[in-house]
């Protein structure tokens, strides 16, 4: 039993210089404190993000509605009062909420709260009170894993879309650090190709400043910024990039695409058209596309290669590269059961993007899991584009054994404070700790 002694909350600041949500709970001599992340290619059906709208504050981005939620729903409801869980923690705070996308208190002031109350309940559970491994065992105990896989990083190295002004219609384009025995040495391989692609992109006059989730964002000029062949521009200077820092692509670093699509999609009719180097494509047009990529790149992964809409397209897509690589579902499922269970009914990708704010409490974020690896999905966590220091979903990684995390590139402190997370759960778990590297994606 965990009682809540009192509630703290405050408006801090994300990644991106925009207001998030943190609060802190404490029960007797222990506190735990989370802050929520904060999207900007957010899927439709996600859980709601409360922002004030006052023009006079951080451009109408405040969120002290969210945080009045806090102290005058919240915090009445469950200061003074004994817990047992987590799910009955949740539950409570969905049934606050009252609604299907926790449009009445906002997912930003619900989330924040249900994450410190893990953190909480690990505390209290360990009782050295500061086990590094304290919330990665507590979180694996309510998935009913074994909690000790570090994940394979799904690094974003290269960043387009809305996360960059560099006019690429794909959002991320990730290295996968695949052949390697252990974490640390999968994540400084990732690291050392990071550091080698500035170099190329630096000795070939580009700018090497970075996007939102620490890659570069360079233009590549102006022909080709748009136009046909750009992607594959990018997809080149990563193979050079591998190369140059001495690792073997495909065998030792892989590659992934998170597209985004459904930010260059249009609704048309019962699909969708998508505008993409300078040209409408359909969906069909899209997954020849990537077919062809997958024969001449080692891509691994793409996620939300077609818009959220486009579920017939989706079908397609699976259909014909289902077999061969991971389709990573984030708009599509915005990690909800509801319509993860509509993409496996209908045989739609293959694994799940896992975002807690997507949904709005962990409980909710582990049934979606659970629902997927039984499904044989895969899963992968991850960040969003508006991050903090917070180093939650490093210890859910390792918990879940979902075996694979994506939380940016080798640069920003918001990206590395996931992966310094990961180095210090690799160390604590010695022996016992596993990384499957390549076996993760066994299936393709
Ligand atoms: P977002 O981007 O956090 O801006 O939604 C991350 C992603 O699309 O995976
Ligand atoms: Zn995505």
């Amino acid at each position: 039993m965990l009682k809540i002694d009192q509630v703290v909350s405050r408006e801090v600041l994300d990644s991106r210089g925009y207001p998030t949500v943190e609060v802190e709970l404490i029960s007797g001599s222990i506190r735990a404190s989370a802050i929520v992340p904060s999207g900007a290619s957010t899927g439709e059906g996600e859980a709601l993000e409360l922002r004030d709208g006052d023009a006079k504050r951080y451009l109408g981005k405040g969120v002290l509605k969210a945080i009045a939620h806090v102290d005058r729903e919240i915090a009445p409801a469950i200061v003074g009062r004994e817990f047992h869980n987590q799910a009955i923690f949740d539950d409570l705070l969905r049934d606050l909420d009252g609604t299907p996308n926790k449009s009445k208190l906002g997912a930003n002031s619900i989330l924040p709260v249900s994450m410190a109350f893990a953190r909480l309940h690990a505390l209290n559970l360990d009782s050295s009170r500061i086990h590094p491994l304290a919330l990665t065992e507590h979180l694996a105990g309510l998935f009913g894993s074994r909690g000790v896989t570090l994940p394979v990083p799904l690094m974003n190295v290269f960043n387009g879309g809305k996360h960059a002004d560099n006019g690429i219609a794909i959002q991320e384009f990730m290295i996968i650090p695949v052949g390697f025995d252990r974490f640390s040495e999968a994540l400084r391989a990732g690291v050392e190709v990071f550091h080698s692609l500035k170099k190329i992109l630096h000795k070939r006059g580009l700018t090497t400043a970075v996007g939102d989730e620490g890659g570069f964002a360079p233009k590549l000029g102006v022909e080709a910024e748009a136009g046909p062949g750009s992607h594959e521009k990018v997809l080149t200077l990563l193979l050079d990039a591998i190369e140059t820092a001495g690792y073997r692509a495909g065998s030792q670093i892989a590659l992934a695409l998170d597209c985004a699509s459904s930010e260059f999609s249009k609704k048309d009719g019962n699909g969708c058209v998508y505008q993409f180097e300078g040209s409408p494509r359909t969906s069909a047009d899209m997954v020849q596309l990537y077919e062809k990529w997958v024969s001449q790149y080692p891509i691994l992964s793409i996620e939300d290669g077609l818009a959220e809409h486009d579920w017939e397209g989706w079908k397609l897509l699976t259909t014909r590269l289902g077999s061969r690589i991971q389709l990573v579902g984030d708009d599509l499922f915005v990690t909800n059961p509801e319509y993860l269970k509509k993409g496996i009914e209908r045989g739609v990708a293959n694994s799940l993007l896992v975002k807690l704010n997507q949904i709005g409490t962990v409980t909710e974020t582990l049934e979606a899991m659970r629902m997927a690896h039984h499904s044989n999905y895969t899963t992968v966590i991850s960040h969003r584009s508006g991050e903090s220091e917070d180093s939650f979903i490093a210890d859910l990684a390792v918990a879940s054994d979902a075996g694979q995390i994506k939380t940016g590139s080798a640069s920003r402190t918001d990206r590395l404070a996931k992966y310094n997370q990961l180095i210090r759960l690799e160390q604590a778990l010695g022996t016992r700790a596993k990384f499957r590297g390549r076996e993760t994606f066994k299936s393709w």
